[in-house]
């Protein structure tokens, strides 16, 4: 008694570990605790896992099924070739494809291709309305070049410089509105050379007038297609040698001519008429000075 007396005296604490504590405290709490507090985590975990679950499968049936680009066309190619009589097999993968490449193909058709398959007719074009139209595609942009698979010699087709629907129901519309525009834009268009004396001359002659617009200077010999360009222009405007100087749309004559004109006052006139306004540059540069 006396040692177990002493043995509980000198170790109160060991005793109260090792054979109180354990039995009383520990399994309640190990074992009491988890059950308690994973009954509902439990239940959540179930759903959030067979939510997880129903996700995936829907997931991989999407990929599997509904979005094939990436995993179907082995497949189904491989299904095409063991049956190749099916029509609608082969068609599943490819039409989306074709269509597209079909429907890209056949844009460039629209504005820029050559042929009348179309129902609407083609717009026709006489010569005062083709001198516009390609004056305006020319001037618009300077890498706008006329392709040199052209016959210069008969009218051009209008898809290759107009960029409207010359299919269209108001294509004849669009057309007046774009030879306005270019004109009103570019009241004296001058197609001309560099390596020409002649050029020069005119275009010192356009210079001495200060004009405002500026006139509209296509070098015709530093564009690549030169070759079909110049024999265009010469079917257009009826002159056979550059440069060619259009005021209002309208050819003026040989250089000769011209010179003549400008000399009489004549060219000033033409060129008033043709909404130009000489000596507007000068002005404005003598203003700002
Ligand atoms: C497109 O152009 C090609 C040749 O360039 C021609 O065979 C085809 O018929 C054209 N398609 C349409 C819709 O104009
Ligand atoms: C071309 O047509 C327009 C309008 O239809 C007309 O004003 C012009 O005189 C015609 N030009 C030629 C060369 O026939």
């Amino acid at each position: 008694m006396a040692h177990r007396r002493t043995f509980s005296a000198r170790f109160p604490d060991m005793r109260n570990v090792s054979l109180d504590s354990p039995p009383l405290t520990p399994i309640p709490n190990i074992a009491g605790l988890p059950i308690m507090s994973s009954r509902k985590p439990r239940a959540y975990w179930l759903r959030t896992t067979f939510l997880a679950l129903f996700v995936l499968v829907v997931v991989s049936v999407y990929v599997l099924l509904v979005s094939p680009p990436v995993l179907r066309p082995i497949s189904f190619r491989d299904a095409d070739r063991a049956r190749p009589d099916d029509p609608a097999r082969p068609s599943r993968w490819t039409p989306e494809a074709f269509r597209l490449a079909a429907l890209k193909h056949r844009k460039p058709n629209a504005t820029g291709g050559s042929s009348a398959t179309n129902d609407q007719p083609q717009i026709a074009l006489n010569q005062t309305q083709e001198l516009a139209a390609v004056s305006s595609f020319i001037a618009s942009l300077p890498q706008n070049m006329i392709p040199s698979s052209i016959d210069p010699s008969i009218p051009i087709d209008p898809q290759l410089v107009l960029d409207f629907d010359t299919r269209g129901p108001h294509a004849e519309e669009e057309l007046q509105a774009v030879i306005r525009d270019v004109w009103s834009r570019n009241p004296v268009m001058l197609y001309s050379k560099v390596h020409s004396p002649v050029s020069r001359e005119i275009k010192q002659v356009l210079a001495d007038l200060y004009l405002r617009p500026a006139p509209t200077i296509v070098d015709v010999d530093q564009r690549p297609d030169e070759n079909v360009l110049v024999p265009l222009l010469f079917r257009l405007t009826s002159a056979n040698e550059l440069p060619i100087l259009l005021v209002g749309g309208r050819t003026v004559g040989t250089a000769q001519e011209i010179k003549y004109l400008a000399a009489k006052g004549q060219l000033h006139r033409l060129i008033t008429e043709a909404g130009g306004v000489v000596d507007g540059a000068r002005k404005k540069k003598a203003k700002k000075l």
